[in-house]
């Protein structure tokens, strides 16, 4: 076991003079550390950047955010992933609103009833911007703790993970915040997966798996499971108004973001023309393809243009159709037939 005091100081005087300078860095605003660690939870650094600044400008303070429109935000979040993030983030920031003034709560009890806010999000917010003494467990810290004490436990286990946090949270310097982004940061730049710079570590004093020269083996790895693969015709389901059928969806992890109609490739014409009560024109050979890689599944989808004489209520002009919020796997697919303001098919 290592020496927590020594090691702290160590980790922290290496933090302060080895960070990276990043936006959220710069601010002591509770409502943007907030939104920052919302956009990291499940996004690299790199890619939350020009969203973090896009978003500060646009939605300055805690209210502005509360009081903007859903679709103006999904839209603002398109390319993120997981919309889920903003809409939870919206509806906590509108319930902090309410109840507290428009204050972000220091208390973490109170913080943590609050729409999306998780163990990591609650330990990152409640150290960073309030220094209270909690941790903030990621996957860069996850490893860099496996390594530190050759834990050879499975971490992806939640039961595991509440046992680092405590681990890190029964020696927490007052410096909390501080030391929860030194750990991370350690993890994003010396401490990473695959070429870990052990030779350039501030702690390699401290790291028991390098010790054993074992550091590649943590953690532990756990065989990854094959991605589900799916299969699905898409849909360009058009009029003569140069209009298309665009689906709002509903389903949890998307809603509120837009869709071509997509089926599973046994569906037939009859079913989808059913579905919609529209008369359709037989498809000719497909248009295109795109294969969407997910975290934990596969998209294999072809497009196919049909034509309708009938009218929907979810018809859009095909020069609206990219100020909607869309995944990045239907604007793929919406590139096949490259729906620019103004371009003809
Ligand atoms: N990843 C998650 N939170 C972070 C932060 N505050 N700084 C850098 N990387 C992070």
């Amino acid at each position: 076991m290592f020496k927590r005091p020594v090691f702290n100081n160590t980790l922290l005087n290496w933090y302060q003079a080895n960070k990276r300078e990043l936006p959220w860095r710069e601010t002591s605003d509770p409502f943007k550390i907030w939104l920052s660690e919302v956009m990291l939870q499940q996004t690299q650094v790199i890619t939350v950047i020009p969203y973090f600044e896009k978003f500060i400008t646009k939605y300055e303070n805690l209210d502005a955010l509360a009081d903007a429109d859903e679709q103006a935000l999904l839209k603002d979040w398109e390319g993120l992933g997981y919309y889920n993030r903003i809409r939870n983030f919206q509806h906590a920031v509108k319930e902090v609103q309410e109840k507290y003034d428009s204050k972000v709560p220091n208390r973490p009890e109170e913080f943590f009833k609050l729409k999306g806010v998780g163990p990591y999000i609650g330990g990152a917010v409640q150290s960073i911007a309030f220094n209270n003494q909690l941790a903030a467990v990621d996957g860069n810290v996850l490893r860099v703790m496996s390594r530190l004490n050759r834990d050879g436990r499975d971490m992806t286990k939640a039961s595991v993970q509440k046992d680092v946090k405590h681990f890190i949270e029964k020696d927490m310097p007052l410096e909390a915040g501080d030391f929860n982004q030194a750990l991370m940061e350690l993890g994003a730049t010396i401490c990473t997966p695959r070429t870990p710079k052990c030779v350039i570590c501030p702690v390699k004093e401290h790291c028991e798996a390098l010790k054993a020269n074992e550091v590649m083996q943590y953690p532990l790895k756990k065989k990854q499971k094959a991605k589900k693969e799916y299969y699905y015709n898409v849909y360009f389901i058009l009029n003569d108004k140069d209009e298309i059928l665009l689906i709002k969806q509903e389903d949890d992890l998307l809603k509120g973001m837009y869709e071509l109609p997509r089926f599973d490739v046994d569906t037939s014409l009859e079913s989808i023309e059913e579905k919609y009560n529209l008369q359709l024109t037989r498809p000719g050979a497909p248009i295109g393809d795109h294969k969407h890689v997910f975290t934990h599944k596969i998209w294999f989808m072809e497009g196919y243009i049909v034509y309708t004489a009938n009218e929907h209520e979810n018809f859009i002009p095909l020069r609206d159709v990219k100020k909607l919020p869309m995944s990045i796997a239907m604007q793929k697919m919406l590139n096949l037939i490259n729906a620019e303001p103004d371009s003809k098919l």
